[in-house]
């Protein structure tokens, strides 16, 4: 009988039905070496929380998290909750001796990302592990470009273009959500999705970013309070507050290889919903990505012979691709929601393993260094930030 792994989510909206998702399925897909157990969903309003434990699949409900690490069915706490939660919920956590899983960005602040690495560092001493969700290292065409990029199928890398697209408040009366305020989200399209691609673009490449010049934007200045609000949507009253966050972040960075990079990361892109797109390009060849068309990667070869050599799609649905061996014959591909799944089971591997998970909090710090750096940049008039170099 394989052995239980008690997993306790706190917040339950759009990350929290994403995270239930691949707790539900990870064990069912992948050979594991634990059986996750939906023990604990924790919202804050006990009827709403009932109801998203039955739709969801939890087998009880606390309603306030401090009460959830208490718990002796619960081993893993996983933090679905926006930004100004996360440390304190995530360092608690580890201190009661809790692994935890924690979505991104890590931290609100390069100091609560320190506090947190620290915590995490503590926590690991004695057994408990710690891993920051950035959820698109397990597209299975990321990881194929990890590996290609490692095995040394493009050469040296010299440029990386990232991009995220998104458009959903183009529209001036859409309300001020939370993403929309800085003391919650610590940052706008920055955050939220620039910190995606700079972790992508650091992933593949198997490198760090170590200074940046930045511009950000905030297109609407104010807008509607927000009535009735979730994540990504939500409406809007008569009275009228102040965006606190970008609504759009651009940056060039280097690479400590010597790579350049340059990065957008957007809420304007109007008509884009979720474009998230990374090329790389090498001295022998170069890789590019789409989001909206996820199980392709294109791969130009350069030392293919010229009359014949030109970008290709690979179909990255083949049991040699990472990932697909656990999926569907060759060609039936997969969506946003087995990125999750893939997270769920490389973490519990790690966990029966006691080895540490990947993307590590330091990893997230990393992140959080180069957000921070962007944020001086733009605010100095796009000069020059480096980052320092040991996020740990
Ligand atoms: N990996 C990804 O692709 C991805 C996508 C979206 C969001 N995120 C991240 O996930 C986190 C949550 O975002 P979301 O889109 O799910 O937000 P959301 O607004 O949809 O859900 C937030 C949830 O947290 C709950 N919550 C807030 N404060 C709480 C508290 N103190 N105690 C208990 N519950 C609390 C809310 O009630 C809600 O259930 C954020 O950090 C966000 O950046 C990651």
């Amino acid at each position: 009988m394989t052995p239980p792994l008690g997993v306790g989510m706190i917040g339950y909206a759009f990350m929290g039905a994403a995270h239930s998702q691949a707790w539900r399925s990870a064990a069912h897909v992948f050979d594991l070496p634990l059986a996750p157990d939906m023990a604990v969903l924790c919202g804050r309003d006990p009827a709403a929380a009932r109801a998203a434990a039955a739709r969801l699949g939890w087998r009880s409900v606390e309603t306030d998290w401090k009460q959830l690490l208490t718990r002796d069915d619960v081993a893993l706490v996983d933090v679905c909750t926006p930004g100004d939660t996360h440390a304190e919920i995530a360092i608690a956590a580890l201190d009661a001796g809790k692994h935890v899983l924690c979505e991104k960005p890590l931290a609100n602040s390069v100091d609560e990302a320190r506090a947190m690495v620290a915590a995490a560092e503590r926590a690991r001493a004695r057994g408990a592990r710690s891993m920051v969700g950035f959820n698109y290292r397990r597209v299975p065409a990321i990881a194929l470009a990890r590996r290609l990029v490692e095995q040394g199928r493009i050469g040296p890398v010299r440029h990386v273009r990232a991009v995220y697209l998104q458009d959903w408040i183009v529209d001036p009366e859409f309300p001020l959500v939370w993403r929309l305020q800085r003391d919650k989200a610590g940052s706008g399209a920055l955050g939220d999705i620039g910190a995606h691609i700079v972790d992508l673009a650091q992933y593949v490449v198997g490198d760090r970013l170590t200074g940046v010049s930045a511009l950000t934007e905030t297109f609407v200045k104010e807008r509607p309070l927000a009535t009735a609000s979730g994540g990504l949507s939500g409406a809007g009253g008569a009275q009228r507050g102040p965006v606190t966050v970008d609504d759009a972040a651009l940056f060039l960075g280097r690479f400590a290889g010597g790579a350049v990079a340059s990065f957008e990361a957007t809420r304007f892109a109007t008509g884009r919903k979720n474009g998230l797109r990374l090329e790389v390009n090498g001295g022998s060849g170069s890789l590019a990505f789409d989001f909206e068309a996820m199980n392709e990667l294109w791969f130009h070869d350069g030392t293919e012979a010229p009359d014949t050599a030109g970008f290709r799609r690979i179909h990255v649905t083949e049991p040699t691709h990472p990932y697909m061996e656990a999926w569907w014959p060759p060609g039936h591909g997969l969506g946003y929601e087995h990125t999750f799944v893939h997270e769920m089971a490389d973490l519990v591997r790690d966990l029966a393993a006691g080895t540490d998970p990947t993307p590590s909090f330091a990893d997230g710090l990393q992140v959080q260094l180069v957000l921070d750096a962007v944020e001086r940049s733009a605010a100095g008039g796009s000069c020059w930030e480096t980052i320092e170099g040991d996020a740990s």
